[in-house]
């Protein structure tokens, strides 16, 4: 290893707190060099490069064309004429390509839009992406949270403005790394190898823990924490807890399993903690080395050269994404299962039971939110008593109140809401839609413009502009605003059947 002078060190710190692995490579080249091979060290593809590709999607009835960087959706009009395009640059991908890419759009004002192709290793070529192989789906429309980004990109620069995100970094396990930068030695940097066991699992399990992907919330973080703030080193639950279905993981086999399915086989539940992610894996490499004999002395266990992984962790093709597989983390004598022919959405009605962590009362009555009873604002009461200005839950308080006819309570909700998100769509068409009850049309077509400008895709947006203008009297202004809920949104039923009442 070579010790780089003090004075190179500070460059890098200049260069914005720098926490990319290029500030590490002076003195840790071989680590640098081996992560950034691994799916983690190229998680985020910034320029990705993609072959063209003309593709039709049989169940929506749509058109794709991937060609110079850009997406472009059409509809054919009896056969012949183009109609309902959307054409939208690809920003960037989200995944290494090791089993597939997910395109993303980013707009000018920086918001990210999920696009229905993804690139899959497997097929070598295009398909929808997880999720989107309906009659009706997002299409261009799916905004990509935070919650992606948490788990496939490094922690975004402090007060940078939006852009590109960075693959996972060193500072995503090792945390802050300014001190160790400025005096780079031994106990100036978290070295995961001195935490409890359960402490390094939680490292892994930030991101590699994901119950379900769908019908309840996965995960609801504490009150007061931000989205990025979680640190190795600290325990996950003080960061969010975890809830799962309350009917048996099998059949269910997800993308994200390996967290998941580790924690409910026999060899991690009776070795007293022991096990962690990195019993087996390189946590810079990502390689597997055969771990089993460490704990297991049968003979058979013992037995030279057999591949013990084929039998007990095989490979097989989760139900929410059908084009990739993944390894069944789930360690058992024998494994069985059918690998699904299409995506398996099983809707779920049942309840979210705790997993992992354990659960407040309110925090799990929150995450039990069926359908919209008066009792249902009480509970986001209760959840901003903690978190007074958590956007999410003074959003939904909102729209709930707005729902049970208590418009006079909603209105001061979603002023709110807009104080500490000016451009929150959900909100600003809420409140639009209030005013417009009310008769204040100019009130109401202000945030909706609002709206519109920073989420131009939203099909929602113009179909209140359409219902809003309509009002008003000015009946050409809505038939353009329904075609253009149209035009975003073909299956949008609402939209259409409002365009009809209006046309001839
Ligand atoms: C100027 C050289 C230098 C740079 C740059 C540097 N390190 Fe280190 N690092 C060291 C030295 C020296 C040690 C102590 C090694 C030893 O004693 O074997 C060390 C140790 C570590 C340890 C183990 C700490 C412990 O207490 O066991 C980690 C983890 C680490 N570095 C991560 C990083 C990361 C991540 C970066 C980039 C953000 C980085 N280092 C940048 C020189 C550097
Ligand atoms: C910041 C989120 C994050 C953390 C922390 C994290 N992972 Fe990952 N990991 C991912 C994502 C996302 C992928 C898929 C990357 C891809 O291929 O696009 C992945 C992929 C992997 C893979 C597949 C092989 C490869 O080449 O990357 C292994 C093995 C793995 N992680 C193990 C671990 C272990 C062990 C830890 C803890 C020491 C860990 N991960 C921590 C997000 C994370
Ligand atoms: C809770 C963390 C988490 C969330 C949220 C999450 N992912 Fe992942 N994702 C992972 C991990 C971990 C893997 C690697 C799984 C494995 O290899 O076992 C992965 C795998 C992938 C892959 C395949 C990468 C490859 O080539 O191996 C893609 C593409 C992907 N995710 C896209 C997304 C998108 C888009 C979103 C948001 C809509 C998302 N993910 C949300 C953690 C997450
Ligand atoms: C996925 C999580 C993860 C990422 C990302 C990661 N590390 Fe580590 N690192 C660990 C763990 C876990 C250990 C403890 C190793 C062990 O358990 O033996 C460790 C140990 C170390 C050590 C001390 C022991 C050694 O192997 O020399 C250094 C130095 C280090 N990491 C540097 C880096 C650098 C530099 C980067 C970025 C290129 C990086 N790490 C990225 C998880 C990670
Ligand atoms: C950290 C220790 C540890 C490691 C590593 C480990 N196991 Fe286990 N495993 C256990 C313990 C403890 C049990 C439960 C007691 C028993 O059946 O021996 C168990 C149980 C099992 C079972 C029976 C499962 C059941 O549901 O009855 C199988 C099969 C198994 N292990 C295979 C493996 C294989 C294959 C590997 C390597 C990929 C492995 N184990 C790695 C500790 C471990
Ligand atoms: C008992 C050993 C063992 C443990 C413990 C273990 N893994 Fe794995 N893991 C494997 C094996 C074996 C593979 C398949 C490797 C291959 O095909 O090269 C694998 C593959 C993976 C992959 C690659 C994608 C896939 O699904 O094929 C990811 C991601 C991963 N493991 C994450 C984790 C995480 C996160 C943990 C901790 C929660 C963990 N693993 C714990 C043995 C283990
Ligand atoms: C050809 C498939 C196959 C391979 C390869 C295989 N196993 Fe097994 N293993 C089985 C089956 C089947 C059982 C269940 C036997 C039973 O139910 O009594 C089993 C049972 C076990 C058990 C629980 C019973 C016991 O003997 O302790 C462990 C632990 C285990 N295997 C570990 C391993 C390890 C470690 C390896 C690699 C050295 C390995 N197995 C390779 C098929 C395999």
């Amino acid at each position: 290893m070579r010790v780089f002078s003090s004075k190179a060190i500070t460059l890098f710190l200049l260069a914005g707190g720098c926490l990319a692995a290029s500030a590490c490579s002076p003195c840790h080249s071989v680590i640098v060099e081996r992560f950034a091979r691994t799916g983690m060290g190229r998680s985020i593809q910034a320029e990705p490069t993609l072959p063209p590709v003309k593709f039709y999607h049989r169940l929506s009835n749509r058109h794709y064309t991937i060609r110079d960087g850009s997406i472009r959706r059409h509809q054919l009009d009896s056969g012949v004429r183009e109609i309902q395009i959307v054409e939208k640059s690809i920003g960037f991908g989200i995944g290494s390509g090791n089993h597939a890419v997910t395109l993303v759009h980013r707009s000018p004002l920086g918001l990210l839009i999920e696009l229905p192709l993804s690139w899959y290793r497997q097929l070598g070529s295009y398909g929808m992406s997880p999720g989107y192989d309906a009659p009706n789906h997002f299409d261009m429309r799916r905004e990509i949270t935070s919650a992606c980004l948490f788990c496939h990109a490094a922690y975004p620069r402090a007060g940078a403005k939006p852009e590109i995100p960075s693959s996972i970094d060193c500072a995503r396990c090792h945390g802050d790394t300014r001190a160790h930068l400025a005096n780079p030695r031994r106990g100036t940097i978290l070295n995961p190898s001195k935490l409890s066991a359960a402490r390094q699992l939680d490292i892994c399990l930030q991101c590699h823990l994901q119950t379900v992907s769908q019908g309840i919330p996965d995960s609801i973080r504490r009150p007061g924490r931000d989205a990025f703030s979680f640190r190795p080193g600290e325990a996950l639950s003080a960061f969010k807890l975890f809830f799962d279905r309350a009917d048996p993981p099998e059949p269910r086999f997800e993308v994200n399993h390996a967290g998941y399915r580790l924690l409910q086989s026999a060899c991690f539940k009776s070795s007293k903690g022991r096990m962690t992610c990195t019993t087996c894996h390189d946590p810079h490499t990502a390689q597997v080395r055969n771990a089993c004999r460490d704990c297991h002395s049968s003979s058979h266990a013992q037995a030279a050269n057999t591949n013990c992984t084929g039998c007990h962790m095989p490979s097989r093709r989760p139900t929410d994404a059908i084009h990739v597989t993944m390894t069944d983390h789930w360690i058992q004598r024998r494994p069985s299962f059918q690998n699904p022919e299409r995506e398996i959405h099983t809707p779920y009605a049942g309840p979210a039971v705790p997993f992992y962590t354990e659960i407040d009362r309110l925090t799990l009555a929150i995450a039990n939110i069926g359908g919209l009873t008066a009792e249902v604002p009480e509970l986001y009461r209760a959840h901003l008593r903690r978190d007074p200005n958590d956007v999410a839950t003074l959003a939904a308080l909102g729209n709930s109140l707005f729902r049970l006819g208590r418009r006079g309570e909603a209105m001061p909700v979603l002023d709110k809401v807009l104080r500490l998100d000016a451009n929150h769509v959900g909100a600003l068409n809420t409140l639009a839609v209030a005013h417009a009850a009310q008769g204040a049309y100019g009130k109401a077509i202000a945030l909706l413009d609002r709206a519109r400008q920073a989420h131009p895709d939203h099909s929602l947006t113009w179909v209140n502009l359409g219902v809003t203008y309509n009002a008003m009297g000015r009946r050409e202004d809505a038939i353009q605003s329904f075609r253009e809920a149209i035009r975003l949104q073909p299956d949008f039923a609402e939209a259409r059947s409002k365009l009809a009442a209006l046309l001839p």
